[in-house]
């Protein structure tokens, strides 16, 4: 068997067993984070220059090397090698190969532990923001829907029975305010991992009287890691992540229900253009909501994966434990909710309303039952439960004849209830329109009301964008 040289070459003699190469590598995910690697590497580097570590020529020779060695990763030029385990090998690697022994004192005063701890703050800060904002795009459509579908009525339901007459809108601003709140769990997240854990070596500090505040400012980070075994063993930064990208798949998984069943033919409320969706290799007639069915599965993935790195973490000792590597892929399959959040954005920008169906479906739900119910209170001073008694039998009545509130003859009406056999009274209390246009209380359906909401929806999202955090700067400068 053979291997390339080891890292550690002064202490072991031998090889290493290729299953300890072929379990141990990471390079294969963490290739992602080669951007956050160098930057780490370059300002590194400087701050080497800046404690005399490293000569103005060494300095020049590596920052070049590792401009090169970016480039080379962008072009595909770089050879992935298992055996050189991590994206840190690879840098050092390449480097030496470029510029020779140099190469070897850039990692004077720096551990993999730290350097790994740091690549995975920038990669959360990065991500997240880059969550945020795509969240942000969604919003807006929403907003602009909610606009162009303002006198559209919707059935609601609970325990998916037809409730109560809603406009459209506010059925999709219900998603609006959930995506403000992941946007606020990804803000967290890159709050949490905007401090700089760079400068802590293995676990304990280092030799060397390093400038870690001139590695936070160069870096990009508020704040600091105050305890080097802190800084190389705590991963709570990720499950912060993770845990806000679960939230945000959950919702999308609930969305995507909703499209897959009210575009089914038993509901036909809704439409989604043929390129969102797939036909049948055999049924001619088919339209498959593919793309709404494989981002409420992908839920799953991300649920999981805050589930597994918690189980890794749980127990851990202290400092540094390979066990950690485990987070790498957790952490870099998240990157596919950025896809699937454009995914999302297409099908709200393109979707089609059904007015007809959604009439039918509220007409055969009863959906302005509760209405009636409320208008005999009114009118004949009654208390609600027995408004609610007169309206249920009337209900039934229909049920077992086969009518709706809109086509039982007012003869029947009458026996059930004198007062129902006052069409204009009647009418107007089971009109659609006229249902949500009672709903005047904050946060309800009405119209005044939804132009209010949509109102705040503007400011919250105006204020969110606002007060977005700093872009995460990998430029090699
Ligand atoms: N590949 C390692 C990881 O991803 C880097 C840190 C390795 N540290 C160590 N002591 N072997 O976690």
């Amino acid at each position: 068997m053979e291997t390339k040289e080891t890292l550690w070459k002064g202490r072991s003699e031998g090889n290493v067993h290729p299953l300890l190469i072929k379990l141990g590598e990471s390079i294969t995910l963490d290739i992602k984070l080669y951007r956050e690697d160098l930057k780490g590497s370059y300002v590194h580097a400087k701050m080497l220059n800046k404690i005399d570590v490293l000569n103005q020529e060494e300095l020049n020779e590596i920052l070049k090397g590792l401009k090169q060695i970016q480039k080379e990763i962008e072009e595909h030029q770089l050879p992935i090698n298992v055996e050189l385990e991590d994206i840190h090998t690879h840098v050092e690697q390449r480097l030496k190969e470029i510029i020779g022994p140099t190469a070897g004192k850039l990692h004077t005063a720096r551990s993999r532990n730290d350097q790994i701890a740091l690549d995975t703050h920038l990669y959360v800060k990065r991500i997240s923001l880059e969550i945020a904002k795509k969240l942000v795009e969604i919003c807006n459509v929403l907003i602009d829907r909610s606009i162009e579908l303002l006198d559209y009525i919707f059935p609601s339901y609970t325990h998916l029975q037809v409730a109560q007459p809603v406009r459209i809108s506010h059925h999709l601003l219900a998603y609006f305010w959930m995506f403000t709140r992941d946007i606020e769990r990804m803000i967290f997240s890159y709050q949490q991992a905007n401090r700089l854990p760079l400068g802590c070596g293995a676990a304990t500090g280092v030799n060397y009287n390093n400038d870690r505040l001139f590695l936070m400012n160069e870096l990009g980070f508020d704040e600091l890691y105050e305890n080097s075994m802190d800084a190389v063993s705590s991963r709570d930064h990720i499950l912060n992540f993770l845990y806000g990208i679960s939230v945000i798949a959950t919702h999308l998984s609930r969305l995507c229900e909703e499209i897959i069943l009210f575009s089914s033919v038993e509901f036909s409320f809704l439409e989604l253009p043929d390129s969102l969706t797939t036909g049948s290799s055999i049924m001619p007639q088919k339209k498959n909501p593919d793309l709404a069915e494989l981002i409420r599965g992908k839920a799953a993935k991300f649920i999981s994966n805050l589930n597994a790195l918690f189980i890794t973490t749980k127990g851990l000792p202290l400092t540094y434990n390979r066990d950690l590597q485990e987070d790498r892929k957790p952490l870099v399959e998240s990157e596919e909710i950025l896809d699937i959040l454009e995914g999302i954005r297409l099908m709200i920008l393109s979707f089609k309303v059904n007015e007809k169906e959604l009439e039918k479906s509220l007409q055969k739900g009863f959906a302005t039952a509760t209405d009636l119910a409320d208008a005999l209170v009114q009118k004949k001073h009654i208390p609600f439960r027995e408004a609610h008694h007169i309206v249920g039998k009337l209900v039934r009545f229909c049920v077992e004849n086969r009518y709706t509130l809109f086509d039982i003859p007012k003869e029947l009406r009458k026996e059930i209830y004198p007062d129902l056999a006052d069409d204009d009274f009647y009418f107007n209390s089971i009109d659609l329109k006229k249902s949500v246009e009672k709903k005047v209380s904050r946060g309800g359906t009405s119209k005044v009301r939804i132009e209010e909401q949509i109102q705040y929806a503007k400011e919250k999202l105006k204020k969110i964008v606002e007060n977005l955090p700093k872009e995460v700067n990998l430029t090699l400068e």
